[in-house]
């Protein structure tokens, strides 16, 4: 896709949940705060729609799953233990320019060997070097050599990137930036400082023993969560697709110490199988879908293999999912273990499919959007470019909108009235009597809304009512008595 053509879809996504009560700028009577987004009317379901689907699918109708809702703050021992303290950071590089002071990520600047090279060489000093009882290496010869990687660092961005703000070649030495978000707590300012959770998952690990000794669940199970994490993201952007504030659809899902390799595999393939699946269900097609082996030397601390399931955004092929071999790191550093059934005590492993809310609704907004010019259209409304967001029934905000033919007639009022409030029990509708019809189908095909009923004469002498599909735009009469059933099939 051409730059102006990406830039054209983000814009119509962006000013389509706008106008239409999807998404709005955060705090935006006060002039805004920055990468901040509130869901409106229309956004709330979708986004409740996906959280209720994923729910449903992970949690309630698997027999080896059950959820949790745990504490944003916790305990900063958690986040001492997890190892986000020490490594849940990005780099960053300053422009020295006074005027200036962009800060940027590393990662998003360097070629893919760049950054393979200083990662791989960073790495390697952590892993040969013990800070605590400094053998082999000394903690100080390992921070020189560290320093000697950010100089290097330092010098490749000033002969080779331009700052993208003021167009100088002016960086300060590259410094770690630890992404957890802090807050006090307690009356005094700075007596008790805590962290907003940057992942959901810690709270699924640091509740095992408790999920294990109430649930009767025996492994190989899995815990969902849905909630809420917060990072200080040094470059947040592309609308709602890097933000600080975002939610997590997350699975810790724990299996038997494995003895060989296969053992894990077999879990992690099976998963992956229903990442596949589930984005299937979302309406993405899988060609949109490319999945990333992260390189060893790019893996989370905390990882021995991810696989990154990536999304054509129109700004760029970029991480929607992540699924990742956790092995036994998080319940063997909170000191955590498991008992089978024989009396076996053991760390069990994890497999973690992690999914972000509103990468979802993102990516369910793209795929859905079109602009049809539609010439003779089945419905009958004269030729004008339609655009209709194709979003499968079970997300769409209304599943049906109900029209009186005129709303100057109590007649057909009363009896559309009728219908929606019958409808309403089951579904979420819509009731809409402005404009004329034409006008309505097109203001809820820009909304996704799957199925429009139009309440007209021959519905008082017939019983009979037309239902007029989103997609194919093909009208066909349903009696008012079959209408509960009709939907149920579609639906
Ligand atoms: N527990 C593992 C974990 O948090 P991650 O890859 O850092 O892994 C998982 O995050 C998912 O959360 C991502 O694939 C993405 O969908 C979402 N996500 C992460 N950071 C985000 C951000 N700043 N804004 C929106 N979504 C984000």
């Amino acid at each position: 896709m051409k730059k102006s053509q990406e830039n054209q879809l983000m814009d119509a996504i962006t000013s389509l949940c706008k106008r239409r009560g999807f998404i709005f700028p955060g705090s935006e009577i006060y002039g805004g705060l920055a990468n901040t987004w509130d869901y409106g009317p229309l956004g709330v379901e979708l986004k409740n729609n996906i959280k209720q689907e994923w729910w449903k699918r992970f949690v309630t109708m698997r027999d080896d799953m059950v959820g949790l809702d745990s504490s944003l703050l916790m305990n900063t021992k958690v986040w001492e233990n997890s190892g986000h303290l020490s490594n849940f950071s990005d780099y960053l590089i300053e422009c020295k320019n006074n005027k200036c002071h962009n800060r940027i990520r590393i990662d998003e600047m360097l070629s893919p060997e760049e950054l393979s090279h200083f990662q791989g060489s960073i790495n390697q000093i952590f892993t040969t070097v013990d800070f605590n009882t400094k053998t082999p290496l000394t903690a100080e010869i390992a921070l020189d050599k560290i320093k000697i990687i950010h100089k290097e660092m330092q010098d490749l961005f000033n002969k080779k990137y331009k700052c993208a703000e003021c167009g100088e070649k002016n960086w300060s030495t590259p410094a770690q930036f630890n992404l957890m978000l802090k807050t006090s707590l307690g009356a005094v300012e700075g007596s008790s400082i805590v962290y907003f959770r940057p992942e959901t998952a810690q709270g699924i690990f640091i509740n095992f023993k408790n999920i294990v000794d109430t649930s009767r669940k025996k492994l190989p199970f899995g815990v969902g969560q849905i909630g809420k994490a917060f990072r200080n993201e040094i470059t947040p952007g592309n609308f709602i697709f890097r933000t600080r504030e975002f939610e997590q659809m997350e699975i810790e899902y724990f299996i038997p110490e494995p003895k060989t390799n296969a053992d894990w595999q077999g879990h992690f393939e099976a998963w992956r199988g229903e990442m596949h699946e589930w984005i299937k269900s979302l309406g993405i097609k899988s060609d949109e879908i490319h999945e990333l082996e992260v390189p060893a030397e790019e893996l989370a601390h905390y990882s021995k293999k991810t696989i990154d399931f990536e999304y054509e955004f129109p700004f760029g092929r970029k991480e929607l999912y992540g699924l990742a071999y956790r092995t036994d790191f998080d319940l063997k550093n909170h000191g955590l273990d498991y008992t089978d059934q024989e009396g076996n005590k053991f760390v069990p492993h994890v497999i973690e499919p992690s999914l972000g809310v509103e990468r979802t609704v993102l990516a369910v907004l793209l795929s859905a959007y079109a602009e049809e010019v539609d010439g003779d259209s089945p419905d009958g409304v004269a030729s004008e470019t339609r655009v209709v967001l194709k979003l499968p029934a079970k997300l769409a905000p209304f599943k049906i909108a109900v029209f009186p033919l005129l709303k100057n007639k109590p007649e057909l009022v009363a009896a559309a009235e009728e219908i929606y409030h019958t409808l309403k029990r089951s579904w979420n509708c819509d009731f809409d009597d402005s404009g004329n019809v034409g006008k309505r189908y097109r203001r809820h095909d820009e909304i996704g809304t799957p199925y429009c009923i139009t309440v007209d004469f021959d519905t008082l002498e017939n019983g009979d009512v037309t239902v007029r599909d989103r997609d194919t735009m093909k009208q066909e009469r349903i009696k008012i008595t079959d209408l509960q059933n009709y939907f149920s099939e579609k639906i």
